[in-house]
């Protein structure tokens, strides 16, 4: 799959980067703690793949110090511009076709971005690859059918399920699968991986909440890709914007699953 595959793609800049610093905010404290519980130290060697706006590969970075290494790869490294320490190394590519020397990781992290790939496998067998035996990999993709709208006003509560079988069609119509984050924990165990752990974190959202705002950022960035669906109108997404500034509303946008696991030392 090439670049312009990434559904957000054709976003415009200052808005992508809004939405990936929005998305920052609200799941870094999360990841870090995964990432951590890894044992994440001075030294270490990390790839993070799909940095977006960088918060993670920066923090990453402080964690490991000079004497680690943290390769950040995206396929658009646009959105990286802050001056990183030597240590800290972003490369533009494609997780499923860079080329990275096998077995020389001792983390490997992706949040959001398996999602993205009709051939996750690919991208997940890459990573497995580069990962050194006994070195841990965490993973963090959204499961949308975990969707739902709770309260709000009836239109906005129908405007919510309408949005969610776009987001649904969607992933679909581009052989991606919008509940992957499902999926992980099955991936890796039939690959090997032990001392697994997983995570299903399915917030309620109120409306004006940073996730709700993230959500309604999305939909208007993928505005054509839904209305293309058929399944949504321009009032839907007119009212899944009002839903997400209103302080009545309450929905599950999504859960996030998270697993980590390590690779067994043969
Ligand atoms: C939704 S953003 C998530 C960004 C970041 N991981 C976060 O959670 O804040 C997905 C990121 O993955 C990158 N990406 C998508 N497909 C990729 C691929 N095949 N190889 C490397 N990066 C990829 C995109 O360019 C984008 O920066």
């Amino acid at each position: 799959m090439s670049q312009p595959d990434y559904v957000f793609t054709s976003a415009e800049d200052q808005l992508e980067l809004t939405r990936l610093q929005a998305i920052e905010r609200e799941f870094d404290p999360a990841s870090r703690r995964r990432i951590f519980a890894t044992g994440l130290t001075a030294g270490w060697r990390c790839l993070e793949v799909g940095p977006g706006a960088g918060s993670l590969m920066r923090w990453m970075g402080e964690r490991v110090g000079p004497s680690g290494r943290v390769v950040a790869l995206d396929l658009s490294t646009k959105f990286l511009t802050t001056q990183c320490p030597a240590h800290v190394e972003i490369q533009q590519g494609d997780i499923r076709t860079v080329s990275l020397p096998q077995d020389s990781f001792d983390l490997v992290h992706a949040r959001y971005v398996l999602i993205h790939l009709p051939d996750y496998e690919i991208a997940l067998s890459r990573m497995l690859a580069v990962l050194k035996p006994g070195g841990w990999i965490v993973l963090e993709e959204p499961d949308f059918s975990a969707s739902r709208g709770i309260a709000g006003t009836a239109a906005q509560l129908a405007a919510m399920q309408h949005i969610n079988q776009a987001i649904h069609r969607m992933y679909e119509s581009r052989g991606m699968d919008y509940a992957l984050g499902l999926k992980l924990l099955p991936l890796l165990q039939e690959r090997g991986l032990c001392d697994l752990s997983m995570e299903n974190d399915a917030p309620v959202s109120v409306g004006g909440s940073g996730l709700a705002k993230m959500m309604a950022m999305s939909a208007r960035q993928l505005r054509e890709k839904y209305l293309a669906t058929g399944v949504v109108s321009d009032a839907d997404l007119q009212r899944y914007g009002e839903c997400a500034e209103d302080p009545q509303s309450r929905a599950v946008y999504y859960a996030t699953v998270a697993v980590a696991g390590r690779k067994p030392v043969e």
